[in-house]
């Protein structure tokens, strides 16, 4: 039997990339967007709506997608969206709408689908975490925050799910081209006394959108991650992220040892 597979976010970026590519390698995919219409005869996998900030849309969702394709073998959790700007500068209303979307959203879509896993014993999530998840950048720190609560969510469900054989997995991208930023939201405010830090930030990420790559690298490590029996839960995935990765774990070991030797001295 074909497995099924939920890709949320499939109409733009590595949503769209990673249904066309499991559909390609033979998979049955169903993917999810805000306007699903809009896609209507244009893709090779089926639609269906998925609104991540409603919770009337969300269980409609849950209602329909067990009703339309009996079962459903793999989640991938991909749909987000940036909010960027300093962080005092943001409202918290803009704030809460990121972590609304991104970490609630995702959430709820994982706990529509746990209790089916959970009766087949049988299951994979994959979530679409972020780089920024493991590392903070300034000027996206609800961004940062969302990305890092789904990393210390998924982190404790791999735990408590391994015991109904359903395996969790994050993938962490660095900087990619997709429509990311222009489907991004910012505070209009501004402090005057972040205007120098805002101007380097400004240069920082036109280098760092310069630099971006290829998605079609997150779709094929997200293929790899569907192909393999028990995925390791880190999964990151662009250009110089280890050596982030390294350079925070030094870091923090050099911190640790700050501590440590501030400790002795007490
Ligand atoms: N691009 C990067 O460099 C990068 C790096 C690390 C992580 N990521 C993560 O990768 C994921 C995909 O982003 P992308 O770069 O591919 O951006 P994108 O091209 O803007 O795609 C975003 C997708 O998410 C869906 N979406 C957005 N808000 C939604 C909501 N409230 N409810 C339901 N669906 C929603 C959109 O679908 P509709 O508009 O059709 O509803 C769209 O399909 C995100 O989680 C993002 O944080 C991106």
């Amino acid at each position: 039997m074909k497995k099924n597979i939920l890709v949320t976010g499939a109409s733009s970026g590595f949503g769209l990339l990673i249904a066309n590519e499991l559909q390609k390698k033979g998979y049955n995919v169903i993917g999810t967007s805000r306007n699903p219409e809009k896609y209507a005869g244009k893709l090779s996998f089926k639609m269906i709506a998925l609104d991540l900030d409603s919770e009337q849309s969300i269980n409609t969702f849950s209602e329909r997608i067990f009703k339309e394709i009996g079962h459903l073998d793999i989640l991938i959790n991909n749909a987000g969206f940036l909010v960027s700007g300093i962080a005092e500068e943001t409202p918290i209303e803009l704030g809460r709408q990121q972590l609304e979307t991104n970490f609630w959203g995702t959430i709820k879509v994982t706990n529509a689908v746990l209790p089916h896993f959970r009766k087949q014993k049988f299951g994979k999530i994959i979530t679409v975490g972020s780089i920024i998840g493991l590392v903070s950048f300034p000027n996206a720190a609800y961004y940062a925050a969302s990305k890092h609560a789904l990393e210390g969510y998924f982190k404790s469900l791999r735990y408590e799910l391994n015991e109904f054989n359903i395996s969790v997995a994050m993938i962490e991208p660095a900087a990619f081209k997709t429509s990311i930023l222009d489907n991004s939201s910012t505070s209009l405010k501004k402090i005057e006394d972040y205007n120098t830090l805002r101007n380097n930030i400004e240069k920082f990420s036109a280098n760092l959108a310069e630099q971006a790559e290829d998605p079609i690298m997150v779709a094929e490590k997200v293929l790899k991650v569907v192909q393999t029996e028990k995925p390791k839960f880190r999964n990151i995935v662009g250009k110089g992220t280890s050596a982030l990765i390294n350079l925070q774990h030094f870091a923090y070991g050099i911190l640790e040892k700050n501590v440590l030797k501030q400790l002795n001295k007490v």
